[in-house]
């Protein structure tokens, strides 16, 4: 692959001076210069997968004092860790770090990025992230902050997801050999706070000096977006049931895949046929269309048809349950919308 051209080492040189005034103090980082622990460096990266620095703190604040050492975290009970892990979401990581904590508590974090990469949980970025940081091993590091500042650098024309080489092979020229660590840190916190996606701050910038697209004044360009896939066309039908308090039948989705374990409205599979409405009825009743709804998934548009029918008191709850509205608290948008269209038809405002 073609390299890039574009900055070298002065401006690591420049970007680690102004890392040294400006950084981020953040719980898990050490001074400038110094190593962190490689128990905080594995944490707190497998926390801030998918998740931001502010939710990141209070959680890595209680972990740490619960769980000081990796040996005390392998220790753990499975379920206190998984209720500590509660509200940060996407709970494979959790496990992950459990199972991995387990792997490193006989003897210690493995200290280089191939085998850091072994480790449950620890995947590319991640693996790059605690070498460099925890260990000093000149690799470099991309996050989604570094491909936006890389590609606004050399003006990348491609998405930098398809370009990771040449990606990394700027990061690489840029690297300071002495301190990786503070040079990956310092790339993140610049596209955290100064090139920052919708308004880059470039008067601020140490990169200034060597940024093509500061240049040329099209910071707005960069990155350049993939084409937006084509979404699938999927339909569905859904059936409110409404007893006279004005509860409506819900049941739960399966733990996994799309939703998984949110509560939703009985219905039909969603897919790209049009479905049979009334074979996917609760119970026989005089179901009464109540118009249709749209909702936007990432890879999928969605049209629901929805039916509503005024149910008994006492009618039963095949698998499922009555539940008071507004139920928001664990509705998902999708069935907000559906239960929202039923008792619209039913309640003409
Ligand atoms: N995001 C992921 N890891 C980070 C770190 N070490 N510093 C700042 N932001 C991060
Ligand atoms: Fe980003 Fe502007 Fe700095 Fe270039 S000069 S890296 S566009 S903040």
């Amino acid at each position: 692959m073609a390299t890039l051209g574009g900055p070298g080492r002065e401006a690591g040189a420049a970007l680690l001076a102004w890392y040294d005034r400006h950084r981020r103090r953040l719980p898990w980082r050490a001074a400038p210069g110094e190593r962190a622990d490689p128990y905080r460096v594995w944490l707190s990266e497998i926390m801030l997968q998918q998740t931001t620095v502010a939710a990141v703190k209070s959680y890595y604040a209680v972990f740490l004092t619960r769980w000081p050492t990796v040996a005390d975290l392998a220790a753990a009970e499975d379920g206190a860790v998984m209720a500590a892990w509660a509200g940060l979401g996407y709970y494979a990581r959790a496990r992950n770090l459990l199972a991995c904590a387990r792997v490193v508590a006989g003897g210690a974090f493995p200290a280089t990025r191939e085998s850091l990469r072994a480790l449950p949980g620890v995947g590319d970025y991640t693996s790059a992230a605690i070498a460099a940081i925890a260990f000093g091993e000149p690799v470099p590091v991309v996050d989604g902050n570094v491909e936006r500042v890389v590609s606004r650098l050399t003006r990348l024309d491609r998405p930098p997801k398809t370009a990771k080489r040449a990606v990394e092979d700027a990061v690489a020229a840029m690297l300071p050999a002495d301190r990786p660590g503070d040079f990956a840190q310092a790339m993140m916190d610049l596209g955290a706070t100064i090139c920052t996606p919708r308004s880059p701050a470039c008067a601020l910038c140490p990169l200034r000096p060597v940024c093509a697209a500061a240049a040329h004044g099209d910071m707005q360009d960069y990155p350049v977006k993939a084409p937006k896939r084509a979404r699938s066309v999927w339909h569905g039908v859904a059936f409110v049931p409404v007893r006279p308090d004005g509860t409506v039948l819900l049941r739960r989705r399966p733990a996994r895949g799309l939703l998984g374990g949110m509560a939703e409205v009985f219905g039909s599979a969603w897919g790209a046929t049009p479905q049979e409405p009334l074979a996917h009825a609760p119970f026989a009743a005089d179901w009464t269309p109540a118009g249709s709804i749209a909702h936007g998934f990432t890879h999928a548009e969605l049209t629901v048809d929805v039916y509503r029918a005024q149910a008994e008191a006492d009618a039963p709850a095949p698998a499922g349950a009555w539940w008071a509205l507004p139920a928001d608290a664990g509705l998902p948008t999708v069935m907000k919308k559906i239960v929202t269209r039923a008792l619209a038809m039913h309640d003409p405002a």
